[in-house]
Formats: structure tokens, C-alpha cells, sequence
């Protein structure tokens, strides 16, 4: 018998593999909010009056918080209402049940640290309201129903509980256990909520899957209302348009990290991560909020969006109607409320004030900007030399190797298959003398294996999560049984991190770095591919109450791993698939399973920006598509695409043809090979952005109306983008097109073909004709752009290789720019051993500045000057600076293009210098 269960058990695991390897999306593996009983109960609440209400007369104020009792009129059930003020513009509201017969989860390591706290002053206090003041926002509380309405300046900005759809469920004993029999008395008095009622309450199943739910129901919804946004966007991952939609005849978004097979396009199912921070965004203001709850989440998008909302925008900026206004409603089935208020003004300001809270992506290493050759497999050692040494011969810059799970010894991570990679560390130096990196996978599932260290080890100290009754929980993954590191509890993450210490990885070596795989966690057997709600972790944590974290936990261990490795020295570099609120400090993020499908060529744009506002900067998707065989067309154009994304990275699925850029046509290996190229020598100012963009949180790529906030036409676009304040990307991301119709925002704005210098005024749409060598990307003028020319094997072979300029003229014939450097790998930028910067050019003048500190002495060099939209009549141009002394250059004007090339410079970059056109 029990032989029997054990092959029946093999079976299934043999077919949810193959299910796994051969079909398309199967939608009824996944729940709907109706089959999810607790976003069917959340959803099921009518707009109207909340039963919940302030006992005003319990107000207990604080130098930087006020706290009530809040009640639940319907049952009784009593509550903690907190604000708190916090610095720079935010709020954070909590609300947990007075005296929970359980603790409720309050999430753990999303937040950078405790939340600092600003003075809050009350303004106002009767006995149906009370007003504080902290900063320049004032924030009115109502009691009766309970509402808080927040503004800024005078702008009310957003309503908590506006429609009254807050719903929280109060831990409860399970109605068997209770002597009243079916009605249920409590401290409270009778419940009289349809809460108890729902069939799904106490235990839910979904397919084969029971959730015996030993907490019974346990909600948090809440709605938040938007004044006079026109859109939300945000709560990735979806792979869905940027601005969010409405949800009123469809699914809510959905936030539960979930490996998904063949994810489909333009909807609000659950994907591999979950940020629930939303941004919205009108022509006149931008708030946000976040929302930090670890559980599963449904956010609904309710309000003018439900209207034709281009029409209701243009009549209301033309003054003829109602203030747009985007209504939320966001339902977690565990945990509490814990909401923070980013209330802007600014687009520029709510990305400050959100990446306060949960951080800023450290700068990457150099090489990691660059560009990244990935298969599932690089079959052996031999296989990674060949493809190396091939990029060489076809002249395709190349700084990373990647290696997926066949490399491992049996899907045992941290080791190497005996036969095929033999040699790891010597193929890692191969790589190395060429300024090339190595990438492994590392999963978090564990191989059940008595031959595993790291399984005996687990097993021996007890580090696995558990089932409901208390067993370890096994489930199926890549090796067949495996179990999971309770990454929650932290002597177990200490554990994982030292395992990628160059003593415990074997093989290893400081250029070998990672990337975290199925960590939602995926198991192929569980219910919707993940783990039973009902689990264990550290701390009596249900895994119903922690799963958005866990590939969040997953990372830290991985980063500290990598950290200590090199003593602090080196930055790490992972990437993730899973990931939440917070993960940006520790790893970049890829968009999953794609398909080599134009649609999903065109998604990678509004995912990679929503990911972009909810603060995840370090973003790409596979190029080519992960599934499937792209043709020729495809193929180049998403390497031109993915050219001017964050992460940059070649994947595709073992079931594929190889695609190494060389296997096809020559035109099209030449194309590719030019897109690589022209990723290089943006990449100094991919490195200057991703500097800034870890002092200010502001998205490296980022949506039009970052930078045009009042800007409508900008609002709802899917299809371009800008990289800091300073490109414009479009890229052709339809078939057979022979050009493509650009928004170029800025009415007083010049935008400037990055190829041919040809000028656009700003303000309206221009078609521009593509070939298919063209990549549509345009620099604004009153920007200076720094690239390095010179394009070579790998980054790290331009470390010293001499700067060009791009100074393209605003219509003052001004403009500006910054340049960061250091030594592209290490820490020592923290100590300020850096160059930063300043470029101006003004009145004919080009200099360049230091900002703060010039503590890097590069060896690099002015090698080209080019000036765009000057106007004719420069005959002169020389160069100053302290150690080369006054030099005349030589220059080419073209009359056509209106551009200067400056030639030669020569003035070292570690020093200030000017250049003056005559
Ligand atoms: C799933 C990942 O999304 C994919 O990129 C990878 O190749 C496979 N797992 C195998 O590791």
C-alpha cells in the first residue's frame, strides 16, 4: 500500500512536470476572485455608509501620532486606529484589532529600516473630526462612519474609506469550538456580517487542494480614493498596460507571487512578484500609497477610469466638468492595514518619499548594465568557451555568461555536474581575462537528497518549512521531492548566505555572481504552483500570511551571501524573479516567462515602467522571448528594444532552437551586433542615471509624465518612454512597419534624432520612417549625454577608454549634464571615492565641474565634443585646463545637421576644464 501511494506520487510529479514543460496557459490553475473566498467577500461590500466608526473620546495624541478606538458597528468588534506623520510629505495609518485572540503579521523586511517620524500638531478636534497638520499636508479624520480625507497644501488628495468598503475580520474561535453552537457570541456581541456565512470561511479547497484555514477568515479592504487623478499605475507584476484599468466588469488585479506557464497578455492576473504601491497620477498632482501586506491581495480600479477617460480628462482640463478621480479598493486575506501616504506634489517627489520608505537600487556593478548571454542550457564547459570565444569573432561585446539549472550536479545548487562542468573555476578565468562574468542559478527548493549536503543539513537542524500538522513540507520542483529553507526565520537565511562563500561554493570565485529562480516559491504540485497556504514558517507564521516576501527572503539571503563573500568589498549582482516592496535594494528583476511573440515584445515596456514607479529600476524582460522561436524581424527588433531597457539580458527556453546571434542570417547578426554595440557606448550614462537614481528613487525608465506632469497626451502611452530626464525611446516593436508615430512631449522642448541629429519640435506626434537598422531614440535638447565609443570585447576593457560628448542645444542654446565614474565594481563610491560631474554648455561654453567631490582619478579622456542645434558661424574652439594648459581644436561644422564636432580635446576628465567656441 504504502508502495503504491509512493508510485502514484512519482506519477503525479512525472505528469505535473510535463504539464509543466508542454502546454499553454491553463487559466483554471489559477483562482479567480469569486474562487478566492475572501476577495469574494471583500468585493461583495456595497459602497454606502461604513459601519465602522471612531470613539473620538479614547484620542490619545502624540508628539508624531494620534491613536483612537475604532469599532466595527455591524459586530462589535473592536480596533487600534494609528497615523503617525513621517518625514518628507508622508503618513502611515495602521489599523489592528484591539486585542487580537492571535498576533496579526505585520510585514518584515520590505521597509529599509523604522520610518522616520515628522512633528504632527493638531489643528482641529470636535467631536466628529479631528484635523492635524505635519508639514505642508493636513490630514482630517472623520468618526462617524470613519473616513480620512488627506491634503495636500489645500488639494485634497486622497479618501480613505470615501465608499465604505472597509472590511476587516477579526480573529474569531472556530465555530465547532465555540458552546454557543452556530451563532457565535463575542466580545462584541452577535455578528450580524455575512463574514461567518461564506462556505470558504473556515476551510477552503480549490482544485485538489485543501486550505484548512485554522484561523478562520481574516480579511483586511479597505478604498482609497484619488481627487483628481486621471490614472493609477503601479501594483506590479501584471503583464498589462502601464496606466492600470478598470476592473469593474473583470477580475481585480491580483497580487500573489505565482509562477504562471505561458502568462498571457493585457490582464490583472497574478505574476511572479507583487508591489502593492500604486501611484496616481493627474495633470495637477501625484500621490501614492503603499500598501504593505505580505498576503494575497485583489486591488480593484474603480472610479472616472470606469468613464470614457480620454473625453472626461479633455473636458475637464477644458474646465467643463467634474474633477477626475481614480477609486481603489485594496484586499489582503491576512495581516493588517499598514498603509503609507506618499502625498507628492510631484511625480519626482512621491518616488522620494516612496524609496524613504523601502529604499533605493544600490549602484550596480558596471559589467551589469552591459549585456548578458543566457540559454536553459549552456550545455558544458565547452559549449560556454565556444559561445565566448564566437562573440569575439563576430565582434559582439558581451560581459556575462549565464548558466541555468542543467549546470548543477542533479539540480543540487551550489554544485557543478561532474562531467560537463568539470572545470568551473577555470571556465570562470577564461571568462575573467576577457572582463567577462559568470551567472548560476540557485533555486530555493531543495533536492530531497541524502547524498546533499545542503539537505542533510537542513534536515539536521531542522530548517525546513512545515506543514499544517508539522512535518516538513514536500513538494515538486526542478529535482524531483524537495523541501523549502524557512527563509523567515533568520539563522536559516545566515545559513543559505553562507553557503556562497568561496570555501562552502566550490568552484566559485568573486566573478561568478547570481541569479534566484522560482522563489514565489514555485512547486509544480502545489496549489496554483505554489505553497499550501496552511504551511508553517518560523514564528507560527502561517505561509498564508508571509508568501509575497518569501522570494523577497530569498534575496537577502543571497545578497548578504555575496556581500560577505568579498569582505563588503563588491557589490553583488542578482537577479530575481520573485520579488516585493523592497527587493530593489538587492536584486534586478526580469519579467519572467515570455513568449517570442511581438505582443509580448510590446509588454515589456509597460511592465518594466510599472515596475520602474513601484521602484524597481533594475528591470528587463528576455529578449527574444523565453518560449517559442523568434524569426529574424523579431529577434533584432527586441534586441533594439531591450538596448535601451535597464537589464539586458538573451534567454530562452531548453525546448528552443539555439539563438546565439551568429546562427542567423548575416543582416540580422548585424543588426544585433550593432544594437550590443550601441548599448555600450551609452553605457556611462546608464551608470550616471543608476547613480542618481540611488540618491533621489527616481525611475531610471520612466514614463513621459515624470518629466511632463501636466502633459495629458503623455498619461496613457505604452509604447515609449524616457531614460532619466534625457532620452526619448521608441522602439519599433510591430512587424513589417516602415515608420512609427512619436509623442515628442514639450511644447518648448527640442528633441534630436539620436542617428542623424535631424530636430523635432516637441509638443505633438511625428511619424518617423524606420529601417530596420533604426532604433528610434531621441535626445532632448538642454541635455549632454556621456558615451564611450571605442567598443570593445567586454565593459570592463573600456574602464580608461576616453569619453564623447552629446551636447544637444536647448532653443536658449543652453544645455546641461552630469557624468558619474568610480571603479565600477566596488563599495568604495559609498566613501565618496568617486567623480561626479557637472557639464554645462552656456554662451558658447562647454565646462566641466565637479559636484561634491573628485576623490576617482581617472585615467579617461575628452575624446569628441559633438554640439547639436548650434547655428553656423563657429570658426575656433579651444581648450582649457590646468594641466594641458590653452589648446586650439579642431572642429567640422555640418550645415545641414547644425552640428559641431569638436575633435580631440584631449582634456583629462579627472580634472575641471572648459572649452570655448569662437
Ligand atoms: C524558470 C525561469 O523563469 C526560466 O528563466 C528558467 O530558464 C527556467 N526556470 C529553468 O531554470
Amino acid at each position: 500500500m504504502r508502495w503504491l501511494r509512493f508510485a502514484l506520487c512519482l506519477l503525479s510529479a512525472v505528469d505535473i512536470v510535463l504539464i509543466y514543460y508542454v502546454e499553454a496557459v491553463d487559466r483554471s490553475n489559477f483562482k479567480t476572485c469569486q474562487q478566492s473566498s475572501f476577495c469574494r467577500r471583500c468585493r461583495g461590500v456595497q459602497p454606502g455608509k461604513s459601519s465602522y466608526e471612531l470613539h473620538l473620546n479614547t484620542l490619545k495624541i502624540e508628539p508624531s501620532s494620534i491613536e483612537v478606538e475604532m469599532i466595527n458597528t455591524q459586530n462589535g468588534a473592536r480596533f487600534r486606529f494609528q497615523l503617525f506623520a513621517l518625514q518628507d510629505e508622508t503618513f502611515r495609518m495602521k489599523i489592528n484589532e484591539w486585542a487580537p485572540l492571535k498576533p496579526r503579521y505585520e510585514v518584515q523586511y520590505a521597509l529599509q529600516g523604522e520610518p522616520v517620524l515628522n512633528k504632527l500638531t493638531v489643528i482641529e478636534k470636535t467631536a466628529e473630526f479631528i484635523s492635524v497638520m505635519a508639514g505642508a499636508n493636513k490630514v482630517t479624520v472623520h468618526a462617524i462612519p470613519f473616513r480620512v480625507d488627506l491634503f495636500s497644501g489645500d488639494q485634497l488628495v486622497i479618501s480613505v474609506n470615501a465608499r465604505g468598503l472597509m472590511k476587516f475580520e477579526h480573529i474569531r474561535p472556530k465555530p465547532e469550538q465555540n458552546e454557543a453552537g452556530e451563532k457565535i457570541e463575542d466580545e462584541g456581541g452577535p455578528h450580524i456580517d455575512d463574514t461567518l456565512s461564506d462556505p470558504g470561511a473556515w476551510e477552503e479547497n480549490f482544485k485538489s487542494h485543501h486550505d484548512s484555514k485554522p484561523n478562520g477568515p481574516t480579511a483586511v479592504a479597505l478604498d482609497f480614493s484619488f481627487n483628481g487623478a486621471h490614472y493609477a499605475y503601479g501594483i506590479p507584476e501584471h503583464a498589462d498596460s502601464f496606466a492600470l484599468k478598470s476592473t469593474k466588469n473583470i477580475d481585480p488585479y491580483r497580487l500573489y507571487n505565482l509562477d504562471v506557464f505561458e502568462y498571457e497578455l493585457n490582464n490583472g492576473m497574478s505574476l511572479y512578484g507583487s508591489v502593492p504601491v500604486l501611484i496616481a497620477h493627474g495633470n495637477t498632482h501625484t500621490a501614492g500609497i503603499f500598501w504593505l501586506n505580505a498576503a494575497e491581495t485583489w486591488v480593484d480600479i474603480l472610479g472616472t477610469a470606469d468613464q470614457n477617460v480620454v473625453s472626461s480628462i479633455v473636458n475637464f482640463v477644458s474646465g467643463s466638468a467634474t474633477p477626475p478621480q481614480v477609486d481603489t479598493h485594496f484586499m489582503s486575506e491576512s495581516g493588517i492595514i499598514d498603509t503609507f501616504f506618499m502625498l507628492g506634489p510631484k511625480p519626482k517627489d512621491v518616488f522620494r518619499q516612496y524609496t524613504r520608505l523601502t529604499g533605493t537600487t544600490p549602484l550596480p556593478q558596471y559589467f551589469a548594465l552591459a549585456h548578458h548571454q543566457c540559454r536553459w542550457n549552456y550545455n558544458d564547459q565547452d559549449d560556454v568557451r565556444n559561445v565566448d570565444n564566437k562573440m569575439d569573432e563576430y565582434d559582439i561585446p558581451n560581459d556575462v555568461m549565464w548558466l541555468d539549472i542543467e549546470h548543477t550536479d542533479s539540480k543540487r545548487y551550489f554544485t557543478w555536474d561532474p562531467v560537463k562542468f568539470s572545470q568551473p573555476t577555470e571556465m570562470i578565468n577564461n571568462l575573467t581575462a576577457k572582463g567577462r562574468k559568470l551567472v548560476t542559478i540557485v533555486d530555493p527548493h531543495i533536492k530531497r537528497d541524502s547524498n546533499y549536503f545542503l539537505h542533510n543539513d537542513a534536515e539536521n537542524n531542522d530548517y525546513y518549512v512545515k506543514t499544517k500538522d508539522g512535518k516538513v513540507f514536500e513538494g515538486w520542483c526542478w529535482p524531483g521531492s524537495s523541501s523549502y529553507l524557512d527563509l523567515l526565520n533568520p539563522e536559516i537565511r545566515s545559513y543559505l548566505s553562507s553557503q556562497y562563500l568561496l570555501q562552502n561554493y566550490h568552484g566559485s570565485t568573486l566573478d561568478l555572481y547570481i541569479w534566484n529562480d522560482m522563489n514565489e516559491p514555485s512547486v509544480f504540485n502545489g496549489p496554483e504552483i505554489t505553497m499550501h497556504k496552511d504551511s508553517l514558517h518560523y514564528g507560527g507564521w502561517e505561509h498564508r500570511d508571509i508568501h509575497n516576501i518569501y522570494g523577497l527572503l530569498n534575496t537577502v539571503s543571497t545578497y548578504e551571501g555575496l556581500l560577505q563573500r568579498s569582505d563588503g568589498k563588491l557589490r553583488p549582482f542578482i537577479l530575481t524573479r520573485s520579488h516585493y516592496a523592497g527587493s530593489q535594494r538587492y536584486a534586478s528583476v526580469w519579467t519572467g516567462d515570455n513568449t517570442a511573440e511581438w505582443g509580448h515584445l510590446q509588454i515589456t515596456i509597460p511592465m518594466c515602467l510599472s515596475l520602474s514607479v513601484a521602484g524597481i529600476s533594475f528591470c528587463g524582460a528576455d529578449v527574444g522571448g523565453f518560449f517559442k522561436n523568434p524569426d529574424s524581424e523579431l529577434f533584432s527588433r527586441w534586441y533594439q528594444a531591450a538596448a535601451f531597457q535597464p537589464f539586458f539580458r538573451t534567454h530562452s527556453h531548453i525546448d528552443t532552437k539555439r539563438r546565439e546571434p551568429w546562427l542567423f542570417d548575416e543582416p540580422t547578426l548585424l543588426l544585433i551586433r550593432e544594437a550590443i554595440r550601441t548599448r555600450y557606448s551609452f553605457l556611462p550614462l546608464w551608470y550616471t542615471l543608476f547613480f542618481e537614481h540611488e540618491q533621489d528613487g527616481a525611475p531610471v525608465m520612466r514614463p513621459l509624465w515624470v518629466e511632463y506632469p501636466s502633459e495629458v497626451a503623455t498619461f496613457a502611452l505604452d509604447d515609449e518612454y524616457l531614460l532619466g530626464d534625457r532620452l526619448l525611446v521608441h522602439p519599433v516593436t510591430q512587424p513589417g512597419v516602415s515608420d512609427v508615430s512619436v509623442y515628442f512631449p514639450g511644447t518648448q522642448d527640442i528633441w534630436y534624432d539620436i542617428n542623424t541629429y535631424r530636430k523635432v519640435q516637441g509638443g505633438g506626434t511625428v511619424k518617423i520612417a524606420v529601417t530596420m537598422s533604426k532604433i528610434p531614440v531621441f535626445q532632448r535638447g538642454g541635455t549632454i549625454i556621456p558615451k564611450k565609443e571605442r567598443i570593445r570585447r567586454s565593459s570592463a576593457l573600456t574602464h580608461n577608454d576616453p569619453y564623447t560628448l552629446i551636447v544637444a542645444l536647448d532653443r536658449n542654446g543652453s544645455a546641461s549634464g552630469t557624468l558619474y565614474m568610480d571603479d565600477g565594481q566596488s563599495f568604495d563610491y559609498r566613501e565618496k571615492k568617486y567623480l561626479y560631474l557637472s557639464l554645462e554648455f552656456k554662451g558658447n561654453k562647454l565646462s566641466s565641474r565637479y559636484i561634491d567631490t573628485a576623490r576617482y582619478p581617472t585615467r579617461s579622456w575628452l575624446e569628441r565634443v559633438v554640439i547639436l542645434g548650434l547655428p553656423p558661424g563657429i570658426t575656433r574652439a579651444q581648450a582649457e585646463s590646468k594641466s594641458a594648459g590653452r589648446v586650439t581644436l579642431e572642429t567640422t561644422y555640418n550645415t545641414e545637421t547644425q552640428s559641431l564636432i569638436v575633435r580631440k580635446p584631449a582634456v583629462s576628465m579627472a580634472e575641471e576644464w572648459t572649452i570655448v567656441l569662437q
